[in-house]
């Protein structure tokens, strides 16, 4: 079998060798009825990792953001997001669905939202308007690049959702990232928000799982809210066991995919025809246009496949993602077959 390197997202990763054993030798029970010991665990961990109260281990990323959103929002009010966020724009409009919210986003620069702005859009109390409830951070932002919301900005939009009672929600699917590339602690990072969502099987290699933190009140009313969603699992610390080992050996190895990252963005710079903006390559994710082939993208991603290198069409740029699963190796297979795609 030929090799593929590929690039789609870190959600491809498979689970390490130490993740197999960890589920050999999982110690299990009901979940549902709260007494499975590895989830309780992990759920612990997080918790403490993030400094909250309690964590809920949840089944994905979007069903770890909906039942924050749903935990802060009643039906018809409103929450503030930024245009690229995946909650507005890649959870199947589940917010209007499950919790009954609807968005109002605003366009930030690299995912960066303005507190100023962000603080004008707040509705006044009036018979005639949906109630703001929420505004929500993406950290580091998928859409934007990987890019990293500052800490002085989730700072300061802390402070407008505090100073006008609103709640304020973090999609930290990859906020490990953030923490890597900057050093920052990740309690630091979680500080200001009410709840916060962390992916375990994207860079972190788990096959599933995410975990919502928040405060004891909102993760036991979450726990009722994925119950009503279909999440409760039943034996889930096998999955759980995966979680362990992603929260105790996974996380400082993002450092590798951030310098792959980089590595492959400058190799891609170099290539004709092809712009990337350096300064969003931030931690493992890579935008990079070609202006005027737009229309050829299929094709030239099928050509590219059929040199064992997979990558993704997304809004007319093409988006490759490092993580465990494609080494330094892969990266300099990659950039070889771009460079004869291109032609
Ligand atoms: C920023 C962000 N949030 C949430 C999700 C949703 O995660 P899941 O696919 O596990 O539902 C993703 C998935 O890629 C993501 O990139």
């Amino acid at each position: 079998m030929t090799r593929v390197s590929d690039f789609r997202s870190d959600t491809v990763t498979r689970p390490t060798a130490e993740m197999y054993e960890a589920m050999a030798r999982a110690e299990l029970g009901d979940d549902v009825l709260g007494d499975d010991p590895t989830v309780n665990r992990l759920e612990a961990l997080a918790a403490d990792m993030l400094g909250k109260e309690a964590g809920l281990f949840v089944t994905s990323g979007t069903q770890g953001n909906q039942i924050g959103i749903a935990l802060h929002c009643k039906r018809g009010d409103e929450l503030i997001c930024e245009f690229g966020a995946h909650t507005y724009n890649n959870e199947s409009g589940a917010m209007v669905v499950i919790a009954g919210a609807q968005p109002r986003p605003v366009k930030g620069k690299a995912g960066v939202m303005d507190p100023a702005e962000v603080e004008s859009l707040i509705r006044p109390t009036n018979i005639h308007n949906p109630r703001t409830a929420l505004i929500t951070v993406e950290n580091t932002h998928n859409g934007a690049g990987g890019t990293i919301v500052p800490l002085e900005n989730v700072r300061a939009l802390g402070e407008v959702a505090r100073r006008h009672k609103l709640k304020f929600h973090l999609d930290g699917a990859r906020l490990w990232n953030a923490h890597v590339a900057t050093g920052i602690s990740l309690k630091d990072w979680c500080r200001d928000f009410d709840t916060v969502s962390v992916c375990l099987s994207k860079g972190l290699c788990s096959p599933a799982g995410s975990i919502l933190v928040g405060s004891r009140a909102d993760i036991e009313r979450g726990r009722y809210l994925r119950k009503q969603l279909g999440g409760g699992m039943r034996q889930a610390g096998i999955l759980a066991a995966c979680g362990l080992v992603s929260l105790t050996k996974m996380v400082s190895r993002l450092a590798e995919d951030h310098r792959n990252a980089r590595t492959l963005a400058q190799g891609l710079a170099k290539l004709p025809g092809v712009t990337v903006d350096l300064a969003t390559v931030q931690t493992n994710i890579v935008f990079f246009a070609l202006p005027n082939r737009e229309k050829e993208l299929p094709q030239l991603l099928a050509r590219l496949s059929d040199k064992g290198v997979l990558a993704l069409a997304l809004g007319g740029r093409v988006r490759m993602v490092t993580h465990h699963d494609v080494s330094h190796e892969d990266v300099a297979l990659a950039l070889d077959a771009w460079k004869s795609v291109i032609g």
